[in-house]
């Protein structure tokens, strides 16, 4: 059934391109990428820069582009031909590094031949973009070791594949302690019936997508951070499919899930003042989630945990932390104040 799945979807892709598909379907994407707040300039040049080659095999459900990317290794998983692969080697520069990995040869093959036009676009002397091809769900075969990428990101890819939880390890394994996964996908607010799950059209758009609660507990199980919900719009299949699946319904989903440090259980107490500093390009309000942010210079309340998560994040150096001593109920010792 897996295998099975993997050739309907590899086949649904590698000779797709963008108008192929129908107008709902087509509207939902670009509903989706519409950024709901302004993107910085960098990130706008960025996508503006991309191949329209490359752009025509764009099937993405979301921005995933995060901030604070210069120098970072950047892994791509279920890269398709290489649009947010190739905007991002621009913000990682020349000290940093995109790698995208797909199982879809033609796809990849597309992204290989524009690979020096993007080169000589941005000015670089050496290409930073490597595509491999293979699976997201087994990484350790394309011999990306334990704690060796910084950023992870992933653009309707996971609804794809069979077991979840499996793509989820492999993200707990590489990325560094205080990396992300920054990553856009197709949610379900139920699960959709076996018939729905057995059709190969509908799974290739994204039928397979998760129960969102299926998410958190994966996390937790992986020692992963709560998966902090960037932005969420919905999703609508294309006309002939949508009778298959009943009242369920759809949204796409941009999430932000960090790899806690080793000591973050152990550390677990107490509450923190983070103040955003700024400088984080024209960030004038980070986001950590849709209901966390951090104005720049005003002091926020957070918890140990989220304190451990931006102190060991490439965020850090963007903050100051401030530890908030707990006010517990006690009798005081009048001698103290005498
Ligand atoms: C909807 S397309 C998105 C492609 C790309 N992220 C983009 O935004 O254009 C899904 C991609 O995921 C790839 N894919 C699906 N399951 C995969 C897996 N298990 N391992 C590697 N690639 C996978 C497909 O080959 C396809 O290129």
């Amino acid at each position: 059934m897996c295998d099975a799945k993997k050739k309907s979807v590899k086949e649904f892709y590698g000779n797709l391109k963008t108008e192929d598909f129908s107008e709902s379907l087509n509207e939902t994407l670009q509903a989706c990428n519409r950024p709901k707040n302004a993107l910085p300039k960098k990130v706008r040049e960025a996508l503006k820069n991309v191949h329209d080659e490359v752009q025509n095999r764009y099937f993405g459900c979301g921005l995933c582009i995060p901030p604070a990317l210069e120098g970072a290794t950047v892994l791509d998983l279920g890269c398709g031909a290489g649009r947010d692969a190739f905007a991002i080697s621009q913000l990682v520069c020349e000290s940093g590094k995109v790698i995208g990995v797909d199982m879809t040869q033609e796809l990849l093959k597309i992204g290989e031949s524009f690979k020096e036009w993007h080169r000589q676009k941005a000015g670089q002397k050496v290409s930073n973009v490597e595509f491999k091809h293979g699976f997201i769900e087994k990484l350790d075969e394309l011999g990306f070791s334990d704690n060796s990428v910084d950023v992870m990101i992933s653009n309707c890819v996971i609804c794809l594949t069979a077991v979840k939880e499996d793509v989820f390890r492999e993200v707990a394994r590489v990325l560094k302690p205080g990396g992300e996964i920054y990553f856009s996908d197709c949610y379900g607010n139920k699960p959709v019936s076996k018939e729905a799950q057995e059709s190969d059209k509908l799974w290739g758009e994204g039928a397979g997508a998760m129960v969102w609660s299926e998410l958190g507990q994966i996390c937790e199980k992986l020692g992963l951070s709560v998966p902090y919900m960037q932005n969420a719009s919905p999703y609508k299949f294309g006309d002939n499919v949508q009778e298959l699946l009943g009242d369920r319904k759809f949204a796409a989903v941009t999430w932000r899930i960090i790899k806690k440090p080793q000591n973050c259980e152990k550390n677990n107490n107490g509450s923190w003042l983070a103040t955003y500093n700024g400088g984080m390009e024209e960030i004038c309000t980070f986001q950590l989630a849709q209901n966390i942010k951090f104005p720049k210079s005003k002091p926020i309340l957070i918890n140990s945990e989220i304190f451990a998560e931006l102190q060991s994040s490439r965020y850090a150096k963007f903050f100051s932390f401030e530890k908030i001593e707990e006010i517990m109920p006690q009798q005081l010792n009048p001698f103290e104040f005498t």
